[in-house]
């Protein structure tokens, strides 16, 4: 009777059940399939009416950003072009200005294009505060940041993003890009390891 009236949530069957966490121990959903498509494409329609004209440029950071870039460029509904940026940071975690080594950079000229920056979350801040000071130098007409999680717990990070698709709990999460050691990216929902 009790399992009639109290149905197991859907969140915790797919972790029960899902063959891509075969081995791996994941604790709850935190952003189920539908939760990010809802966000994602309302994120789209809000950097639609932000950019009415001028070139954009949509500048991903690899590797976690890639699904959730490749399903917001989807609902973005104006002329664009993407690239992707492959950033390493330096130093010791304690240091605040993190130093930040492109392993990809690309040719593409910014000069007077608006470009959008889209990261996969925003935890200390430090990878994107370096790398900002790096894309002003380029001379973009404009330069924004499009963060699908914030944990809000940047201490070092003077820009704001511009659009957020979530404030993220301060636990470590994994999928729909994020890893854990390689792992996890391909899930099409966001867990905690917590
Ligand atoms: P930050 O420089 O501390 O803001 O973190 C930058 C990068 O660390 C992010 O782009 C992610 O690749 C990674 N990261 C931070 N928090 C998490 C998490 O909860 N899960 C997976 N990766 C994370
Ligand atoms: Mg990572």
């Amino acid at each position: 009777m009790r399992a009639m009236s109290s149905p197991m949530p859907a969140a915790e069957s797919v972790l029960l059940h899902d063959p891509r966490l075969r081995g791996h121990k994941v604790a709850r959903v935190v952003f189920d399939e539908q939760r990010l498509a809802q966000r994602v494409n309302a994120l789209g329609a809000e950097i639609t009416a932000a950019y009415p004209e001028g070139d954009l440029v949509v500048l991903g950071l690899l590797k976690g950003s890639f699904i959730f870039l490749s399903d917001l460029v989807r609902q973005i509904l104006r002329p664009l072009q993407i690239d992707f940026l492959v950033a390493a940071s330096y130093g010791d975690a304690t240091v605040s200005s993190g130093q930040v080594k492109l392993l990809y950079d690309p040719a593409t000229s910014f000069k007077g294009k608006h470009v959008l920056v889209v990261e996969d979350v925003i935890d200390s801040g430090r990878t994107l505060a370096a790398l900002m000071d790096r894309l002003t130098e380029r001379e973009p007409r404009s330069l924004a940041i499009c963060a699908l999680l914030h944990k809000r717990i940047s201490t070092h990070f003077n820009h704001a993003a511009t659009f957020v698709g979530f404030d993220a709990p301060n636990e470590f999460l994994v999928g729909y890009g994020l890893d854990h050691a390689e792992n996890f990216r391909h899930l099409p929902y966001i867990a905690s390891l917590a």
